[in-house]
């Protein structure tokens, strides 16, 4: 095959790209969206700021065109992000408690709701575990409504999308280490006491401070080996040329290894189109021509 999710397609898994709906009005963007793609995360669009901006009343609009577009060019769609301590609208923000944790409950509800049957996969809950190294939960708001903010928030998304699957979605939880083992123990408990989770998406950002880690694919087979399907959900590796090609490579091999790793999706099509503010982690050159990473991804996933 020679485009990305046609190769990824004959190894069983997908391709995606996170999509910013202001872009899909520019044909460069949408011709590679389209070529190459088969797998869509609203990059922005269906955070809590924007889909419940003022409490009890939503707004679909954007995230609406970029789902409506995605299922009727046959691509599937991650949701992205039901709870999450960043993006909350400034009035959830005030909140705490009990007020808080029932608003979270009604925008899950609500979000998860409006979109049932058009989700393959929810990112439920993201970066809810801390860096510094205690791989304890981290200090928010949601988390501070009690620990069991989590659990509530995946039964609640079951009970409203019993047919998209559930993910944990976290950063620098592509190797083994405290921030990891915290999530590991977590989908652990979950698995054992029967709460509805049935995914863990790893960001996998890297760059040279965190490089592919050399433990990232019996990182992913532990989690896998929980029962639970591993994504790798936001790749982007600063860099460029051979180095960045070769950790590319490196990313699709492991993946490829694990046979509960449904997918890789990056986290945007072209150089310019990247959250980071500066440098080169995308497979496409700001003009949308394929960089040497584009090949490597190919080739890895089999095609060429
Ligand atoms: O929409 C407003 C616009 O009205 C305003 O004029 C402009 C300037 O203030 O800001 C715009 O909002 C920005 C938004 O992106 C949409 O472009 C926010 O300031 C900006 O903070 C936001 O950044 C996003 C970031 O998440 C924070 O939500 C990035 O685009 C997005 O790539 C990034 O993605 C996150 C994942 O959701 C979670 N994992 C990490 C990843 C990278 O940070």
């Amino acid at each position: 095959a020679s485009t990305l999710h046609a190769a990824a397609a004959e190894q069983g898994r997908y391709f995606g790209t996170a999509v910013a709906a202001y872009k899909l009005s520019d044909s460069v963007y949408t011709g590679i969206l389209d070529r190459e793609f088969g797998m869509v995360t609203p990059e922005n669009e269906m955070k809590w700021d924007a889909t419940e901006p003022s409490q009890g009343s939503f707004s679909y609009g954007s995230a609406d065109q970029i789902v409506n577009r995605a299922l009727s060019h046959n691509q599937r769609m991650r949701g992205h992000a039901l709870a999450w301590h960043q993006q909350q609208p400034g009035w959830a923000q005030s909140l705490s408690g009990t007020a808080l944790r029932n608003a979270m409950v009604n925008h899950i509800t609500n979000v998860a709701t409006h979109y049932k049957g058009k989700i393959y996969a929810w990112d439920v809950v993201n970066e809810a575990f801390d860096d510094g190294g205690s791989g304890a939960r981290r200090d928010s708001n949601l988390q501070r409504t009690g620990n069991d903010w989590i659990e509530v928030a995946f039964r609640t998304a079951r009970a409203a999308d019993p047919d998209a699957k559930l993910c944990y979605n976290d950063y620098n939880t592509d190797g083994q280490n405290a921030k990891s083992n915290g999530v590991y123990a977590m989908v652990q408990d979950f698995k054992a006491r029967g709460v509805p989770i049935d995914c863990v998406g790893f960001q996998s950002h890297f760059n040279s401070a965190s490089p592919v880690p050399s433990d990232y694919q019996a990182n992913l087979q532990r989690f896998a080996n929980l029962g639970v399907d591993v994504q790798i959900t936001e790749l982007d590796i600063e860099g460029s040329g051979t180095t960045q090609a070769d950790n590319y490579r490196r990313v699709v091999q492991a993946c490829l290894a694990v046979t509960r790793c449904t997918g890789i999706t990056v986290w945007g099509i072209r150089d310019s189109d990247s959250w980071r503010a500066s440098g080169t982690p995308l497979l496409f050159d700001g003009n949308g021509n394929k960089k040497p990473a584009y090949t490597s991804t190919l080739t890895a996933l089999g095609g060429g």
